[in-house]
């Protein structure tokens, strides 16, 4: 997506996701195991360094991630946010490059750090390509004639959706954050993007207070369900009933 039309009539609701919204679904988060990502330093795959030193290994990274996430299901924390939708507009913006949120079926998703399902050329940026589950081979070339690598965000490189992001969350009436640890810059600007005066309510079980919100210190899948449940009875104007801390 590269704009959002807003709806006058519902609240709408920005959704910032991070890694920990498919914890539940088996795919590791990355600050929880030992700043290693799947038996990977970031730095020998996630970075245009890795990617000039060695494209094999980042290209066999990453379509062994795709078949990881081929067999991964959405978990009832993404579903949770489909629902949402019956009264709410719902804009998730993710740092995930997985596809649960739209296999879920949520309707307007923007991958801030890129897609694991689409490849884009070395040479041109704007020359993307669906690669469903398919693999990328060195070799596989784009219609410029340049090899193609997998369409995702590397530590070090510009984020191009963010702008269209922190813009959206400048119409947020209420944002829930869930499973990001708000480490990587810029995503982790967003929160406070947002208008002072909305609310934000974090979902993480390991959360640290470190803004004013209401926390859900829960697992996605048990908390979003209930807090979604919630939001549907209630609406978004008072939110002393969720059970934060
Ligand atoms: N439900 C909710 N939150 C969870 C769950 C769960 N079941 N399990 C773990 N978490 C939380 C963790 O406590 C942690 O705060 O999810 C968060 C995951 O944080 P990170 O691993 O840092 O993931 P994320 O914030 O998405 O990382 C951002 O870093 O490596 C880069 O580009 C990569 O997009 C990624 C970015």
């Amino acid at each position: 997506m590269t704009s959002l039309e807003i709806k006058p009539d519902k609240a709408h609701i920005v959704i910032l996701s991070g890694a920990g919204i498919s914890a539940e679904s088996g795919i590791k988060t990355f600050r929880d195991s030992d700043g290693l990502w799947e038996n990977h330093r970031v730095e020998d795959v996630a970075t245009p360094e890795a990617w000039h030193q060695d494209p094999e290994l980042v290209l066999g990274f990453y379509n062994a991630r795709r078949q990881q996430i081929r067999k991964a299901e959405p978990n009832p924390a993404h579903l949770a946010l489909v629902e949402l939708e019956k009264a709410f507009q719902v804009t998730v913006i993710t740092q995930n490059i997985d596809d649960l949120h739209e296999r879920a079926g949520s309707s307007t998703v923007l991958h801030l750090h890129g897609e694991i399902l689409k490849a884009r050329s070395t040479l041109d940026a704007r020359l993307v390509y669906n690669l469903g589950h398919n693999d990328i081979h060195a070799g596989d070339i784009c219609d410029k004639g340049s090899q193609l690598r997998p369409h995702i965000v590397w530590f070090g490189e510009d984020v191009p959706m963010y702008p269209v992001a922190h813009e959206i969350t400048q119409t947020a009436d209420l944002v829930i954050v869930v499973g990001t640890s708000l480490q990587v810059q810029p995503a982790s600007f967003l929160a406070s993007a947002a208008p002072a005066h909305i609310a934000r309510i974090v979902v993480d079980p390991k959360a640290e207070a470190n803004v004013p919100a209401f926390y859900l210190r829960a697992p996605a899948g048990e908390a979003l369900p209930k807090l979604v449940s919630y939001l549907l009875e209630h609406g978004i104007s008072d939110l002393s009933g969720i059970g934060a801390e």
